[in-house]
């Protein structure tokens, strides 16, 4: 039985339309999908140039050579005719493609200004690193704190004057006795209260004070608490640790001494007082080089200190015979102040990220 190559009709006039049949077929063809579709129809392994091509061999010799040359060269005109369309419609798609992606670099574009962490963030987390690399723990507690808590744990009488409206800022309603706490020191309270001994925690936050708004002073700051509680602990742990932290935060030259002073919650109590590094002490009785920074007193006054007060251990259910301990306050705004010559402790309140930015990476 005769395959369909025999039934091919390989006469000149049917070669010609063939090929002009592939050629009009590539030149409608709008896209490279619709090219594809034209190339598979007409020149692919099942189109009629290629069955024809394969009936040649079935013709007579003579017929044979003609039809051969006349389907050769339709072919590479075909072929021809493919690949010049083809490059066509792959550089129209092109410049579609390159005119709808068009971006245009020469429009405004609005730029996020760099940010940068608060200066008191970094150096709470400077402050809390240099603790936990000694193996401390961070302690926290509420802003809205018990009035037992801020002041009769730590052994401050009920007729102590910070306990006073003027000073201390109380939730109402009053007979809640609720604060908002003065101090980081009822942290030490509530450690104390609900943690296993030994105790090593520092416990930065929040303040909150009835006081002014002005460049040394603002109601609400940030104090680092410290406390200690073991057995054979002594004022000379408490220095050791100041002045360890005291050299971390101001470089090895820095001089501190503690100058007795009093807190109802430790006894001994000091005042920690820094050595100018302005001055250096060189304006103490020297008028004609005054200091501003220290006043010319040649110390600055940083946190208060001391060992812990019994009376505070006992009310803290903590056995005064076996353990004891030191504890230190300081404040964070003033120790930004002298580290990082920020002069007015509104800007640390304000919000302005321009300060942050001045102050970027160092309070690290
Ligand atoms: N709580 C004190 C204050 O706010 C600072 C302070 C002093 C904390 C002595 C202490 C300390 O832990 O032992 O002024």
């Amino acid at each position: 039985m005769p395959g369909p190559e025999s039934q091919a009709d390989l006469s000149p006039e049917s070669i010609d339309s063939l090929a002009s049949a592939a050629l009009a077929a590539f030149a409608g063809a709008g896209s490279s999908a619709e090219l594809k579709e034209a190339r598979l129809a007409h020149s692919g392994d099942r189109s009629p140039l290629a069955l024809a091509n394969r009936a040649i061999g079935t013709l007579p010799g003579p017929q044979r050579k003609e039809a051969g040359q006349l389907l050769g060269s339709a072919r590479a005109r075909v072929a021809t005719a493919l690949t010049a369309r083809e490059v066509e419609i792959n550089t129209e798609e092109l410049v579609s493609r390159l005119v709808a992606e068009r971006i245009d670099v020469t429009l405004p574009v609005e730029l996020t200004p760099e940010g940068a962490q608060h200066p008191i963030t970094a150096l709470i987390e400077k402050l809390s690193d240099i603790f936990t690399a000694m193996g401390w723990q961070i302690a926290e507690g509420p802003e809205v704190e018990a009035e037992w808590l801020n002041f009769d744990a730590l052994n401050i009488g009920a007729d102590h004057p910070a306990r006073t409206t003027s000073d201390t800022l109380f939730v109402e309603p009053l007979e809640n006795h609720l604060v908002l706490r003065t101090h980081t020191s009822p942290v030490q309270a509530r450690s104390m209260l609900t943690r296993d001994l030994p105790i090593y925690i520092v416990c930065p936050g929040k303040v909150y004070r009835a006081d002014e708004f002005d460049a040394t002073h603002v109601p609400v700051f940030h104090q680092i608490e410290g406390l200690c509680i073991d057995k054979g602990i002594s004022l000379a742990h408490l220095k050791g640790t100041l002045d360890h932290l005291a050299k971390t935060m101001f470089g090895e030259g820095i001089e501190t001494r503690m100058r007795p002073h009093y807190f109802p919650f430790t006894e001994p109590s000091a005042e920690v007082d820094l050595k100018c590094f302005v001055c250096h002490g060189e304006s103490v009785g020297n008028p004609d080089a005054p200091c501003r920074t220290c006043k010319s007193q040649g110390w600055i006054e940083w946190g208060g200190c001391g060992v812990v007060n019994p009376r505070v251990l006992t009310a803290c259910g903590i056995d005064p015979e076996i353990y004891s301990g030191f504890a230190f306050g300081m404040g964070i705004e003033r120790t930004l102040m002298f580290r990082n010559n920020a002069a007015d402790m509104r800007d640390m309140v304000e919000g302005d990220v321009r300060f942050s930015r001045s102050l970027k990476g160092m309070a690290r």
